[in-house]
């Protein structure tokens, strides 16, 4: 039987890096493309997932093997904050249809992917693969967080009723070409690329939010995509896996907006507004049970991430060159 991996919210920053890399990694190499196999990157267009009849029509047109579940209802601070009874519900409706047709089409593995947001806010640090149900989560995302803990608690209930393989991968903070550069609703990374383009172009001040000292773990799209396929081809256990960077690879904000500003090549008036909240000052996650699953692999390399500096330049300089050729800028006042 052939293999389809159906990925949901393939138009995406973090689907789009996985069609970049499935069509650009040798082919049947740890992360290319494999004889016979067909990979279909799905969005809304194809298939409103909140809508149980819609759904099933995607999985009959496609009759998946595999999914890869990304498609949710995704916002900065400010959006989840305000609609948090939409991001619970939309995203409790979209797991459930991908999960439940998933279980009824005999798919025979499912990957969803969850958030760092996930976890306790009152939580000790770093953050591991144990800690997700030890508490409330920060009531600033509390309907998404929500919807997203239940995947877990749903993926061991149906390994536990019907011994379906589904599980899921925890990535930290993400960027990368394709990602949501709106400058009002967007993560951090994104959000202060394209201000300082902005502030360059109109030769106006790039205020940064925040005095910029606080620590981040930050993952390229290209790398979390690698991880991802590792996850489909040699992971087979309920448990989650946080994807990510080592906690010693954390940046400061400063340091990604010099970066930014370097690339960019803006030589305006640049600083940080400390009357801007700055957040937790830092929430590491570890990612030892990762590299401890990968190593477990003797025929292959240690796995290695992409340098923070050049996956900030590579995305930097994407964004520059896709600025009227459809990256996802929002409205420009
Ligand atoms: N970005 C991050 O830093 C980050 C960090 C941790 C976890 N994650 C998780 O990673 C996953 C992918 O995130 P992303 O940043 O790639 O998101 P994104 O760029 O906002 O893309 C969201 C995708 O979901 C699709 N989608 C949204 N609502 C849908 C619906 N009702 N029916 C069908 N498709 C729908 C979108 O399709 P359209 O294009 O047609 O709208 C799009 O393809 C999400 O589960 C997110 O929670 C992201």
């Amino acid at each position: 039987m052939s293999t389809v991996v159906l990925v949901t919210g393939g138009s995406g920053l973090v689907g789009k890096a996985i069609e970049h890399v499935i069509n650009t990694e040798p082919e049947s190499s740890r992360f290319g493309k494999r004889p016979g196999e067909k990979w279909v990157f799905a969005n809304s267009t194809e298939g409103d997932l909140k809508d149980p009849v819609q759904t099933e029509k995607l999985f009959e047109k496609y009759k998946p093997t595999h999914v890869i579940h990304l498609a949710a209802l995704v916002g900065g601070l400010f959006k989840n904050m305000k609609y948090k009874l939409t991001f619970l519900r939309d995203n409790t409706l979209i797991n459930d249809n991908v999960l439940h047709f998933s279980h009824t089409k005999n798919v025979q593995k499912v990957i969803s992917c969850l958030s760092t947001c996930v976890f306790p806010d009152k939580v000790t640090y770093p953050l591991d693969e144990t800690k997700i149900h030890d508490g409330p989560p920060h009531e600033s995302n509390f309907g998404y967080a929500n919807a997203k803990r239940m995947v877990d608690v749903m993926n061991h209930a149906y390994k536990e009723e019907f011994g379906c393989n589904f599980t899921s991968a925890i990535p930290t903070n993400v960027f990368g070409p394709h990602d949501n550069f709106d400058l009002e609703d967007s993560h951090v990374i994104p959000g202060l690329i394209h201000k300082c383009y902005r502030a360059k172009q109109n030769n106006t001040p790039f205020a940064v939010s925040g005095t910029g000292k606080p620590l981040r773990q930050f993952i390229f799209s290209y790398d979390l995509a690698r991880l991802f396929i590792w996850m489909l081809r040699e992971y087979d256990d309920v448990e989650p896996v946080i994807l990510s960077v080592g906690e010693e690879e954390e940046v400061s904000i400063k340091s990604v907006a010099d970066k930014i500003v370097k690339t960019v090549g803006f030589q305006g008036e640049y600083k940080f507004d400390s009357t801007k909240a700055d957040g937790q000052f830092r929430k590491p996650a570890s990612n030892k049970r990762l590299l401890t699953l990968m190593s477990q692999n003797k025929n292959e390399q240690q796995f290695k991430f992409t340098p923070f500096d050049e996956a900030l330049e590579y995305t930097v300089k994407w964004f520059v060159e896709n600025y009227n050729k459809g990256a996802r800028i929002g409205k420009v006042a």
